[in-house]
């Protein structure tokens, strides 16, 4: 097992995010935002880069955090393909402690990636360093998604999230997914199996991806945020800038370091 999560995940990366129904309205959301800001802009959890490349591709300059070589190795090679890598300043570090050469004016945690941080103490110590960072005046926006009870895959049921295949060589793979959730500690723990396929259908080689993430409820984030110094300058209930209410399955939020 690689010692950072995500390095398992860079090579199947691309086609997780292909099956997150909102994983397109976030991305342009965030671009938007990010592509009008004024700089320095800070990616935290870049991944493949999908949402900095872009901005960099609008001619912004965007400094990529994240913990995963292999996932900014990623990033990196999809960066130089975009001819944008120049625009990129991709930084190694974790999120909870990471230090900018000059204070942010826009800082993004998109993609649920709060939910790596699974405790409540964990949160509030993001959140103290992400105001930290912010210049007065500077945007902090990020998204967690809204626990929902009545989820369809059961925890602790495997479903199929993937059935790739290369017309050409008749090869392919599938990517199996089992969630198992603890509803008391708020935790999400993933199983991912990758099977390689031979144009036979035979697997030819198959591994295991681990992953543990969580969920929290925007009640908490309303009061971490005020507790770290934020102004609230928006709660959305999508990436579409709809009010937040009680049906939403996100919660979308636009903080402000006050001055
Ligand atoms: C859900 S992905 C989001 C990627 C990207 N923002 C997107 O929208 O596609 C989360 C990313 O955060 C990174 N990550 C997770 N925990 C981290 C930490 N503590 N510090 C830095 N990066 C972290 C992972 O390596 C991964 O690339």
């Amino acid at each position: 097992m690689p010692s950072v999560p995500y390095d398992g995940f860079a090579e199947i990366y691309d086609a997780w995010v292909a099956t997150v129904p909102a994983a397109e309205d976030m991305r342009s959301f965030y671009v938007e935002l990010m592509a009008a800001a004024e700089e320095p802009i800070v990616e935290l959890g870049v991944g493949n880069g999908r949402i900095c490349i872009e901005v960099a591709r609008r001619g912004r300059a965007v400094i990529g955090v994240d913990s995963s070589t292999a996932i900014l190795e990623l990033c990196r090679g999809r960066a130089r393909s975009a001819g944008v890598e120049d625009r990129l300043r991709l930084v190694e570090a974790d999120f909870r402690d990471f230090t900018l050469d000059a204070p942010a004016a826009l800082i993004t945690l998109p993609f649920h990636s709060m939910g790596h941080l699974t405790t409540k103490a964990d949160r509030r110590l993001f959140m103290r360093r992400v105001h930290e960072q912010l210049r007065p005046g500077g945007r902090f926006a990020w998204d967690q998604f809204v626990y929902d009870p009545d989820y369809p895959v059961a925890s602790g049921s495997t479903v199929l999230r993937a059935d790739l295949r290369d017309s050409d060589s008749g090869r392919g793979r599938l990517i199996w997914e089992c969630p198992r959730r603890d509803e008391k500690r708020q935790l999400i723990d993933i199983l991912v199996r990758v099977e390689d396929l031979d144009e036979m259908g035979r697997v030819e080689a198959a591994r295991y991806i681990r992953m543990k993430t969580s969920w929290s409820d925007p009640e908490e984030s309303r009061e971490l945020l005020a507790e770290c110094g934020f102004e609230i300058e928006a709660l959305y209930g999508d990436f579409h800038r709809g009010a937040f209410d009680a049906g939403s399955s996100h919660a979308v939020w636009l903080a402000r370091r006050p001055g």
